[in-house]
């Protein structure tokens, strides 16, 4: 969907901002750019919009080399969210969020009821918060506003620098899982910029690691987090303390997650309008046992006919822990089953299912493991294949 070949931007003072990128994102990807400031995530950003023309490679998106492509007609295709919005201030929330169906020629009427709709999805009542100024919001709600126009004239790709960094922790975190709720439904192609690690891991199917001007790593997050393909990757992601801790870190009850479990006998209709409800994209499934036998993805059971079960549609994954298991083990079965999650069962109990462990929660315990460790553990002692040699 998009695709940098070897893509360089030197600026007119001489500033080599990024230099030989080579990356390609899959339609219905959400892929984070992280890196410290400075490092050129929002130029190589804005060289997708062509806000930025690219000193030498080329950018292809859809298909085409975005250099022949009208940038009026380009951008029309992607939504832009940047920090602090940017939105008008003398112009109401409705007209805020209207703003690209009116300019591309909706009608008023038109373009109105659909900012509408784009505000409820993004959990702002329109009747209450449509007439309201930018100003008589919170920095939660206009960064909504900020999603919301972004989305109104239904772009295949979305380009999102920093689209939370301006509000506090705690909206953050709720922010991005509202945001990855609305992805799982819309499936968009998302370019997400941060530079915080935690956010790149949570919402990135894939991550691009930045050093300097360049990619480090390009990798799922389990990979980035259990086998950092340098030093410099190592370090950034807080791996570098934390590979040693991995071994004797525990997988505890308080790390799970809850997806959706469906049966393999359960009719796959059923299954797929409790994933819909619940906004998930896959659910986990076990058999009439309640063994673990896989998953299955809510596009698989969006076609599925009266009478067929889960099973019909669920795919194999025999990724699993027990609870207890050090981190370590967790992170080889993921990269070895190239999972993006793995399933944590109770041994004691007839390895009834318990919950999956997934990259965010296993960074999150990787990171705790290391705050409680006070000593530290010298940059010399890590042993960076020991998480891919496991
Ligand atoms: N218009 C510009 N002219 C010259 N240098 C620039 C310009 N914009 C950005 N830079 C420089 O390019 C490098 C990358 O910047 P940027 O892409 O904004 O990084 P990031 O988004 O990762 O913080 C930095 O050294 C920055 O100072
Ligand atoms: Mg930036």
């Amino acid at each position: 969907m998009i695709r940098f070949e070897q893509v360089g931007k030197v600026y007119p003072d001489g500033t080599a901002a990024v230099r030989d990128l080579s990356f390609e994102v899959a339609e219905g990807e959400l892929v984070t750019l992280v890196g410290p400031s400075g490092c050129g995530k929002t130029t190589t950003m804005m060289m997708v919009n062509r806000l930025i023309e690219p000193t030498s490679g080329r950018i292809f998106v859809e298909g085409r080399d975005i250099s022949g492509v009208d940038p009026v007609a380009l951008r029309r295709r992607m939504g832009y969210v940047i920090q602090d919005v940017g939105l008008f201030p003398h112009r109401t929330v409705l007209d805020n969020t209207a703003t690209v169906p009116a300019l591309i020629g909706w009608k008023r009427a038109r373009a109105r009821a659909r900012a509408a709709e784009l505000l409820d999805l993004v959990g702002l009542d329109p009747a209450a918060y449509g007439p309201r100024y930018p100003a008589q919001l919170s920095g939660g709600q206009r960064q909504r506003v900020g999603v919301a126009r972004a989305l109104a004239a239904d772009p295949p790709v979305l380009l999102m620098d920093e689209p939370f960094g301006a509000v506090d922790p705690v909206v953050r975190e709720r922010l991005q899982n509202e945001f990855l709720k609305l992805q799982a439904a819309m499936r968009k192609t998302v370019l997400m910029v941060t530079h915080d690690i935690e956010e790149a891991v949570r919402m990135g199917d894939r991550i691009a690691v930045y050093g300097e001007g360049h990619i480090e790593q390009y990798d799922s997050p389990a990979a980035v987090l259990g086998a950092p393909a340098t030093p410099y990757v190592a370090r950034f992601v807080g791996a570098d303390r934390g590979l040693k801790r991995l071994s004797v870190t525990a997988v505890e009850p308080a790390d799970l997650e809850e997806p959706p479990v469906a049966s393999t006998d359960e009719p796959a209709r059923d299954a797929a309008a409790r994933m819909r409800a619940e906004g998930a994209r896959w659910a986990v499934v076990l058999n009439s046992g309640g063994e673990l036998h896989g998953w299955v993805s809510a596009d698989a059971l969006a076609g599925a006919g009266e009478g067929s079960s889960v099973g019909d549609f669920a795919s194999r994954m025999e990724a699993w822990v027990p609870l207890g298991s050090p981190l370590k083990q967790a992170f080889s079965e993921m990269l070895q089953h190239d999972a993006g999650w793995v399933a944590v069962l109770d041994e004691a109990r007839e390895a009834r299912f318990l919950g999956v462990l997934t990259p965010a929660k296993l960074h999150e315990a990787l990171r705790r493991s290391v705050d409680a460790d006070a000593q530290g553990i010298g940059r010399d002692e890590v042993d960076f294949d020991s998480v891919s040699d496991a």
